[in-house]
């Protein structure tokens, strides 16, 4: 096992729907010393640079204290430079541009990991703002879209540019989350690029970290999304902390409810966001089913943190659980 203490702190991967302002100040204020927290993705347009939704996201009045990466999704350079000009402004010293997404609706539109369907457009738009721009960029991109062959010209074509963190998910689009990571690509890269890079895919418990973190000694920037969510703690766990107790998972809960009950009307829209979570921390409990299916059927907030509540009563954390690796995962 790799001395936890030698490990780089992790990155919260962006998780739309999941992962917004309010959550990630809740998670930064309870486990703090994640080197940094990515936006979901905003989506600008020539109307709109930045507005709805992606400003409230990233608006230094709700980010403050909070090592924050905006991420855009775009494939028109000026969309992505008008933006970017408006997150400097705000203080933003770092823009992600978002490769990754597989979204059918978001590859249609050689968006997301759609774009790296077309090389020459994606050269002419990385040529474009990387020109323009003198704020720090990053890209968090999959492989390819279709095969494994797609991977080295993109490569070749990244280290063109002075990308200050190419963020690899190594998978193809048309794996979406299914199967295990293609590591040999991320191989590939480890030996053939200059660019800092940071791993991002499937790292759901402290032991996959230390794995990775063996295999590749001279990454380090690690990543992670959905075993953050699912453990917290787990950057705390990596640097040698203790592993998440069920007091604090609670207090997480509770103050996610409340915060999420200040910047929303109405009942649902909180009961949308905190049933997605408990899709991860279901399996942190024992025999979550009955409680879980009382939260589903919750209409009312009142009836949703009854069954939560008796969860938590009820049940202990089961030891060491953890996000499922690839295959079992929903
Ligand atoms: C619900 C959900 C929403 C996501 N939203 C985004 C996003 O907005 N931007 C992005 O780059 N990746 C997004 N991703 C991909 C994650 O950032 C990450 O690359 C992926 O989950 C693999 O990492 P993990 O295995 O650590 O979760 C999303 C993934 C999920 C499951």
């Amino acid at each position: 096992m790799t001395d936890p203490h030698t490990l780089p702190p992790l990155s919260f991967a962006p998780l739309e729907g999941i992962t917004g302002w309010i959550f990630r100040q809740v998670h930064h204020a309870m486990f703090p010393g994640l080197s940094r927290y990515y936006t979901p993705f905003f989506a600008p347009t020539a109307d709109s640079p930045l507005t709805g939704r992606g400003l409230r996201d990233m608006h230094p009045d709700h980010n403050r204290g909070v090592p924050v990466v905006p991420q855009l999704l775009t494939n028109r350079a000026e969309d992505f430079i008008a933006s970017a000009r408006l997150l400097q402004d705000l203080g933003y010293k770092e823009v992600n541009l978002n490769l990754g997404c597989p979204s059918g609706t978001v590859v249609a539109k050689k968006k997301g990991a759609g774009f790296l369907s077309q090389p020459q457009a994606l050269a002419r738009f990385l040529d474009q703002i990387f020109q323009t721009l003198d704020v720090n960029i990053s890209i968090k991109t999959r492989i390819g879209v279709e095969n494994l062959e797609e991977w080295p010209p993109l490569l070749d074509l990244f280290q063109r540019y002075p990308i200050c963190e190419l963020i690899i998910h190594p998978r193809l689009r048309r794996d979406f989350y299914r199967g295990q990571p293609r590591r040999e690509a991320f191989t590939y890269a480890v030996a053939h690029s200059r660019l800092p890079l940071c791993y991002n895919g499937d790292l759901f418990s402290p032991q996959d970290c230390w794995d990775l973190a063996r295999q590749f000694p001279s990454v380090d920037r690690l990543m992670a999304g959905r075993g953050l969510v699912c453990n917290p703690a787990l950057g705390r766990q990596l640097q040698g902390g203790p592993p998440l107790t069920k007091a604090e998972l609670q207090a997480f809960h509770d103050r996610l409810l409340d915060g999420y009950q200040s910047v929303l009307s109405g009942d649902w829209p909180v009961l949308g966001k905190m049933k997605e979570l408990w899709s991860y921390w279901a399996r942190l409990f024992p025999a979550p089913e009955k409680p879980l299916k009382a939260m589903r059927k919750a209409k009312t907030l009142t009836d949703y943190t009854f069954a939560a509540q008796s969860l938590f009563r009820d049940q202990d954390l089961l030891p060491g659980a953890h996000f499922p690796s690839a295959g079992a995962s929903s």
